[in-house]
């Protein structure tokens, strides 16, 4: 378990900062249960937040001068605290990645790439929705984490497991205050479900790219065993992954829809408990 303080940014925003510092020495290349498909699955993951978490932040930023509601000013300021540790926890992850001799540092150099293109032709607000959009998607798939003791058990790791539980809980926590900052300045249905459609084509296709390109990298491609068992994981008809965030998902597009619609409070709080976090 690593060591954790808390840090308040605001007296009263409605989640704290957590100030975490894993290391990773000790963990294993296969950590996902010995699977390469899965471990790979997780790393490809870990791969986008540095610099898309970089992203959120600087897409709540530009517009945080817009906003006069007090407390979704303090749960911003409260929200970049959370996911500029995310940020700098998974950019700790590349310790473990190289040395096994995983190159997620390139893969993360593409993300930047991409997001800073996305940053000059898209408007502030184009931005926002774009955060919003992939803030739906790590709080829905958070939340599946959060909530499937089938996958999790799988994780063979103490810190991996710690560092990917205290990121879904706070995935959790903050999931509203983008797409609140996205209502207070005036953002709209349109731009918010077109926008969606984008990010999901570009969300998905560059985890699918990342995917094939570890695997390749690491001499898994034609690994059949591991690809059947990760297909299975994420896309059986009945459990997988991804077959069952797509009714979240499609949530996203209905008129009125609000994050907290998916209620997570009490999951949020016996997951705190279960990580012995104080608050
Ligand atoms: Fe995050
Ligand atoms: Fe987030």
């Amino acid at each position: 378990m690593s060591t954790t303080a808390t840090v308040n940014p605001a007296p009263s925003a409605s989640f704290p900062v957590r100030r975490m510092d894993f290391s990773f020495a000790e963990t294993k290349k296969y950590w996902w249960s010995d699977d390469p498909f899965m471990s790979h699955f997780m790393n490809n993951l870990s791969s986008l937040f540095p610099y898309g978490e970089k992203f959120f932040v600087d897409s709540v930023r530009a517009i945080r001068d817009r906003i006069t509601d007090p407390q979704l000013k303090k749960d911003i300021s409260a929200f970049i605290g959370q996911e500029a540790m995310h940020s700098k926890e998974h950019a700790t992850y590349n310790d473990y990645a190289a040395e096994h001799g995983i190159d997620l540092e390139r893969l993360e150099l593409r993300i930047k790439v991409l997001l800073e293109w996305v940053t000059r032709i898209f408007t502030k607000k184009q931005c926002l929705a774009a955060t919003c959009a992939l803030e739906h998607f790590t709080a829905t798939m958070a939340e599946q984490l959060l909530k499937r003791e089938d996958l999790t058990t799988q994780i063979d790791d103490p810190k991996m497991y710690q560092l990917w539980m205290w990121h879904a809980i706070e995935e959790n926590e903050h999931k509203a205050v983008c797409y609140d900052a996205y209502q207070a300045i005036g953002g709209g249905y349109f731009i918010r479900v077109i926008t969606m459609m984008l990010t999901t084509v570009i969300f998905l296709g560059v985890i699918g790219w990342f995917q094939i390109h570890l695997l390749r990298k690491d001499g898994q491609l034609f690994n059949w065993r591991a690809w059947k068992r990760g297909l299975t994981t994420l896309f059986s008809p009945r459990n997988g992954f991804f077959t069952r965030l797509i009714g979240p998902y499609l949530d996203y597009y209905r008129p009125g829809f609000h994050p907290f619609d998916h209620e997570t409070k009490a999951l949020e709080k016996d997951w705190r408990q279960r990580l012995g976090f104080n608050n």
